[in-house]
């Protein structure tokens, strides 16, 4: 009962105001209004949808670029000109007299309705519905009152959910196009980097629209734009937003390490265009101190051919290798070992520098040898980050002089030498004379004879030496059948053939 009273009270106060403002005018001068569901809809249909088809929908045919209410020069009247050589807007003068009233005295008007002013659904005019809805504090009974339950309608009133699916209190109804303002767009729908985050990340979240706070203070009034900011945790501890500026700072999302002067934003404007390709905006590429940039070689996961891996990527902790262990074969070996293969850039044949003959070396199958160690032609690091080990650029450092006192390569007091340009070793020890090619496996690059000949060739040796002859002089290293003697150690089944010295 009330609430029809409240109903009926409401709608005559809204019938009396547009009597009163018809009343001001002079019925003779005022023109007559058409409208859009009307009037206009239809001369568009039939007279440009053809050729436009975009122009049947209300906000298209309003916007900016071809109408604007009150001006005789928007372009949907310029074009309609007597003069006009395009046949499609040779249009009746009833039509173009018609089109011009609608935009110079109507405000566009939607409905015919005399309840509502012209500019109903034109978002530019005061009198764009939402904006009375809001005036009126949002309000669950003076728009409800015509208009009646969501779905529904009444009369000739419709429903707010025949436009606004979910009804006028659902979040799309206002927020459907927030991702156009500010940065909202990347941080929500997801930018290059692939990650998407609800509002709560930086509002508090209201769980419906009527929750105290949203669009309404306490006290019942107005809460204005625009909405606080309120970074939360997970934005890191210290994160802040200036509201004067736009600015955010010390945000864990975007500052990788606190002084890197690489990054070329750390403190993001939230308004400032986006500009791609944006890597560096938060940390450089590689950050200062980076001795190189190929961030695969290094952080292979988060980094991925195509940009990122948004699922280790912005995880608030720096990602090193495959899987983020960080153990040695995380980035180059497999199986322990840090040897490649797989190299750095994930190469398995050997055929390619970077892989080559490591595995000759690391598991000798044809028992000439026992199998070498990483120090006999590396540094090897017992962590990442110790010196000699990722601090310079590729390719990886073979025989650095660090290792001489320790590497069977050093032997003899000569220096080793790895040459990049031909891919050979020369001066090893172990190779003796020979000048070995790394990359050629399985192409007896090595047999017996290729490194010292068989026999040698000075005294005691003397030509015809046969190999079965060897062992009675170096009897610790070869047996009289001309095999090499395995023992076993605690490092396993050793032998004492290429091991540093020569031995009887
Ligand atoms: C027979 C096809 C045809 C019909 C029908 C037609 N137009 Fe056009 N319209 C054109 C062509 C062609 C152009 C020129 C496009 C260009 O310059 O690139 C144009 C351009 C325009 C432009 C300027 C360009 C723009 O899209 O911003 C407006 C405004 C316009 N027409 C309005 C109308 C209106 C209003 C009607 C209906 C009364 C209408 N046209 C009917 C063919 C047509
Ligand atoms: C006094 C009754 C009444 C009240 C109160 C009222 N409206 Fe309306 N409204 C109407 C009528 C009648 C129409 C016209 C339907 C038509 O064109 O036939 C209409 C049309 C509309 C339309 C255009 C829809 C269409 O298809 O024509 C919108 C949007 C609208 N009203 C929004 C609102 C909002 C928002 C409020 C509250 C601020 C409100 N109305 C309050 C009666 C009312
Ligand atoms: C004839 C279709 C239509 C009807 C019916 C309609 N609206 Fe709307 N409404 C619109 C359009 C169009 C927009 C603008 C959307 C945009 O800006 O993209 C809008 C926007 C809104 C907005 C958001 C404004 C903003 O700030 O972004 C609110 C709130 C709203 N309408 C309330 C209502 C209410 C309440 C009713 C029912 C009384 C209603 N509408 C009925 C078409 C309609
Ligand atoms: C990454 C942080 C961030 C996220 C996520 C975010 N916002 Fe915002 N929002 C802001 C900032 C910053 C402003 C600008 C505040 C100012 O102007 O002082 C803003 C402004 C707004 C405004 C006012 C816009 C205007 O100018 O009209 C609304 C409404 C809003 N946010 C709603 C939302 C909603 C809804 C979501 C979730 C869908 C969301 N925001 C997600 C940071 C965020
Ligand atoms: C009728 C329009 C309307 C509807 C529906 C609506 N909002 Fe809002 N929302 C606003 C306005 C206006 C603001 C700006 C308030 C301010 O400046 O304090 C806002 C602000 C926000 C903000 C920024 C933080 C804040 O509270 O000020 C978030 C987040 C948000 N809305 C989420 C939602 C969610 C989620 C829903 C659905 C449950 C929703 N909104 C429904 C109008 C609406
Ligand atoms: C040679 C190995 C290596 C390469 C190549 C490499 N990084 Fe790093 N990166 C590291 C190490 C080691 C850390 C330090 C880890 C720690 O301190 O926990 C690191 C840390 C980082 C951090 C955290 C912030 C900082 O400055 O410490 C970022 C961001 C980063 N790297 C980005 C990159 C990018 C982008 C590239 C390619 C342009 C790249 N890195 C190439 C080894 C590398
Ligand atoms: C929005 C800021 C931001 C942008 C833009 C950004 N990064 Fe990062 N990046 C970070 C932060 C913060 C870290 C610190 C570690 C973490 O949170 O994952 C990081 C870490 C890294 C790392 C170190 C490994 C890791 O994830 O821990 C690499 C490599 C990297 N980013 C590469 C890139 C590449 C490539 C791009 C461009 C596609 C890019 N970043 C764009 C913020 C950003
Ligand atoms: C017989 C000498 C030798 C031994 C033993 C050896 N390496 Fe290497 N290593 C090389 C050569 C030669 C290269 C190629 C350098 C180049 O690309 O110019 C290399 C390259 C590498 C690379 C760089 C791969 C890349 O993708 O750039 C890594 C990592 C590496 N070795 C680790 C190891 C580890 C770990 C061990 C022990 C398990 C080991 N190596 C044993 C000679 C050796
Ligand atoms: C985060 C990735 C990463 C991890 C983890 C890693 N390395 Fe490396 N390693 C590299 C890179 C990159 C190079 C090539 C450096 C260069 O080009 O000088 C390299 C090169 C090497 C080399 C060749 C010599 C050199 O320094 O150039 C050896 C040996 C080596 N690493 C051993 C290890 C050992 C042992 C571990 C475990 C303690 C380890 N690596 C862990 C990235 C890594
Ligand atoms: C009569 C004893 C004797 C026999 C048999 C013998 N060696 Fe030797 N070998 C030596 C002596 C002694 C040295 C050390 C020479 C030196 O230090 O000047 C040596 C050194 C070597 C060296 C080191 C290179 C060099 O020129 O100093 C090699 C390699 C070698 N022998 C291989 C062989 C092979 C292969 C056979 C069998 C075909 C063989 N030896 C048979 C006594 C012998
Ligand atoms: C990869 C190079 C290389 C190949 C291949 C090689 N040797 Fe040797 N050999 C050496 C070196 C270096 C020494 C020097 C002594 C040492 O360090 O053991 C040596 C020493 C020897 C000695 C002296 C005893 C000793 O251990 O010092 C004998 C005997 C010998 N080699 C036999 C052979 C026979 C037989 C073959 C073929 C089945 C062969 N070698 C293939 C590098 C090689």
């Amino acid at each position: 009962m009330r609430d029809t009273t409240d109903r009926v009270l409401v709608g005559l106060l809204f019938l009396l105001a547009s009597v009163a403002c018809e009343e001001e005018r002079d019925p003779e001068l005022r023109p007559h209004c058409p409208s859009w569901k009307t009037e206009v809809q239809d001369a568009v249909e039939t007279r440009c949808a053809g050729c436009h088809p975009s122009f049947s929908r209300y906000a298209t045919f309003t916007s900016d670029a071809l109408a604007r209410p009150g001006a005789l020069d928007s372009p949907i009247l310029t074009v309609l000109a007597p003069t006009t050589t395009i046949a499609g807007h040779r249009v009746p003068v009833e039509t173009r007299a018609m089109l011009t009233a609608w935009v110079t005295s109507c405000d566009l008007r939607y409905s015919d309705t005399p309840v509502h002013a012209g500019g109903l659904l034109d978002p530019r005019s005061d009198d764009f519905h939402a904006k009375a809805w809001r005036a009126s504090q949002y309000s669950t009974t003076t728009c409800r009152d015509c208009h009646g339950s969501l779905s529904s309608g009444r009369g000739d009133a419709p429903g707010c959910e025949t436009c606004h699916a979910g009804g006028e209190e659902a979040c799309s109804t206002c927020h459907a196009r927030i991702y156009e303002k500010g940065a909202h767009g990347v941080h929500i729908s997801g930018g290059a980097l692939g990650l998407r985050y609800e509002c709560a990340l930086c509002h508090a979240e209201p769980e419906t629209f009527r929750a105290p706070n949203h669009t309404l203070l306490p006290n019942g009034e107005l809460d204005e734009l625009p909405p606080e900011v309120m970074l939360g945790e997970a934005a890191g501890p210290n994160a802040h937003y200036d509201p004067a500026s736009g600015t955010c700072a010390e945000v864990a999302c975007h500052v990788a390490r606190p002084g890197d002067t690489a990054a070329a934003r750390p403190e993001p404007v939230w308004t400032a265009p986006l500009s791609e390709p944006a890597c560096d905006r938060c940390h450089g590429e590689p950050p200062a101190g980076h001795v190189s940039d190929r961030c695969l070689d290094c952080h292979p996961s988060p980094v991925q051919p195509d940009g990122t891996n948004a699922s280790r990527h912005l995880n608030r902790q720096v990602d090193l290798g495959r899987s983020g262990s960080g153990t040695c074969d995380d980035c180059h070996g497999s199986g322990a070992s840090g040897a490649p293969p797989p190299s750095l850039s994930g190469a398995t044949d050997p055929r390619v520098p970077e892989v080559g003959a490591h595995r000759a070396h690391l598991e000798p199958s044809r028992r000439l040898a026992n199998p070498a160690a990483c120090g006999d032609c590396h540094l090897v690091p017992t962590e990442i980050s110790q010196p000699g080990h990722v601090d310079t650029p590729a390719p990886a450092e073979v025989f650095p002089e660090a290792i001489r006192a320790t590497s069977l390569a050093f032997g003899r007091g000569i220096t080793p030498e790895f040459r990049r340009e031909d891919l050979r070793c020369s001066g090893v020890y172990c190779h003796w004379a020979a000048e070995p090619h790394w990359t050629t496996i399985g192409l007896n690059e090595i047999t017996c004879g290729s490194c010292h000949p068989i026999p040698p060739d000075r005294a005691p040796h003397y030509p015809g030496l046969r190999i079965t002859e060897c062992g009675t002089c170096h009897t610790s290293t070869i047996d009289l059948l001309g095999n090499f003697r395995f023992v076993d150690t605690p490092e396993g089944r050793r032998t004492t053939h290429i091991n540093g010295r020569v031995d009887f």
